[in-house]
């Protein structure tokens, strides 16, 4: 079991990472489960994870005299939306929540920052606990405080910064996720490596058959290892105005243009796309002379190691690469003026590039459409 804790001036909380943390949950959430003594606890859950795993948390909630309440939401980015927004919040103002309750989100990125944007703004904010069941949520999504639903102008676009009170990513809940899924969240756990840290880069490729056989003695500490890294960069930079956590986004500029030109859909997974940002913000580094080809293609290799997408060709995307830049610019993270890259130095160093012109990102991805 490894426990990392998020420092943030008043608002600290703490992150566990360990095999069977779903069936002690009554225990590790104790100081969130007080108020509901004679209520049922409020937990929110997409319909895999309920059916997956919701025995185990009603048996460990049960142990304590606790019944809960379930909300079941749609797997699928289509579930943060304004609509499933209305009818959650509804939901928990029907329930009496109050500011000092905290509801329980149970299953990946989508229910965690649709959850966490719903405590965000319930009676001007009331309080969440994160049950993250995917790796990308685990190393990821569910700390940190982004909370989001998504606008018909993008992916993100409405949302608020508010941390959860603890977040407690149970391991074994890995072996039930579709090896689609571990995949796209692998390529979240290469992304601490290339943006901070090339030993973990070198460990990540060479356990990615284990991390994918979810064997636990490998997946706790890289997981944890991620978790580590993210607690440090938020608490150095909680809302992204240095460009400490702005380093998270590598991969994810590139990654969304894709994202957006496949519609947000299964065609195309969150995890996925950023394996083929980081690919190619790795490129676009060699191409500017700030890394050598051979290293952009070490990246490329071990993510297609991993069975990650490495090639946009592939894609069989309709568009040119005028379009894809055109994406980015309205990606959330671009400014008046820049739009922001993540590009390398080394592999296992990143930095925020802020004079790329966008059309010689255009042009290389018309290369990049073409090549292979
Ligand atoms: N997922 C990037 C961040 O939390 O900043």
């Amino acid at each position: 079991m490894a426990d990392i804790d998020v420092a943030l001036a008043g608002r600290s909380y703490r992150v566990k990472v360990g095999a069977g943390l779903l069936d002690r949950v009554h225990a590790e959430a104790h100081a969130f489960l007080d108020p509901y003594g004679k209520r049922a606890v409020p937990v929110v859950a997409d319909e895999n994870a309920r059916r997956l795993l919701g025995e185990r948390l009603q048996a460990s909630l049960r142990s304590a005299g606790h019944a809960i309440d379930w909300y079941e939401v749609t797997p699928g980015e289509g579930s943060k939306s304004w609509a499933e927004l209305e009818r959650l919040t509804d939901w928990l103002l029907d329930r009496g929540i109050t500011r000092s309750d905290h509801v329980f989100a149970l299953g990946g990125g989508v229910v965690g920052d649709l959850v966490g944007f719903a405590c965000a703004i319930l009676k001007r904010g009331c309080g969440f606990v994160q049950l993250p069941t995917t790796l990308l949520a685990q190393v990821d999504s569910s700390v940190g405080g982004k909370t989001a639903i998504n606008a018909s102008a993008g992916k993100n676009l409405i949302g608020a910064f508010h941390q959860p009170a603890l977040v407690l990513a149970d391991t074994g809940c890995l072996a039930t996720l579709p090896q689609r899924e571990m995949r796209a969240g692998l390529a979240e756990v290469f992304k601490y490596g290339l943006l901070g840290d090339a030993g973990f880069f070198a460990r990540v490729d060479k356990d990615s058959p284990a991390i994918l056989g979810c064997d636990d003695d490998t997946l706790e500490p890289v997981i944890a290892h991620c978790v580590g890294m993210k607690a440090r960069i938020v608490a150095d930079d909680e809302r992204e105005t240095k460009d400490a956590r702005a380093l998270l986004n590598f991969g994810h500029t590139f990654g969304h243009a894709l994202e957006a030109e496949t519609g947000f859909s299964d065609r195309l997974l969150h995890g996925e796309a950023v394996a083929l940002g980081m690919v190619l913000a790795a490129r676009f580094s060699a191409r500017r002379g700030l890394i050598s080809l051979a290293d952009a293609e070490r990246v490329a290799n071990a993510l297609a190691r991993a069975g990650l997408p490495t090639e946009i060709a592939a894609l069989g995307l309709d568009c040119d690469g005028t379009t894809l830049a055109h994406h980015m610019r309205n990606d959330k993270k671009a400014e008046a003026s820049t739009v922001p890259f993540i590009l390398l130095r080394s592999l296992g160093e990143a930095f925020v590039a802020r004079d790329v012109d966008l059309a010689d990102v255009a042009a290389f991805m018309d290369e990049q459409l073409r090549a292979h």
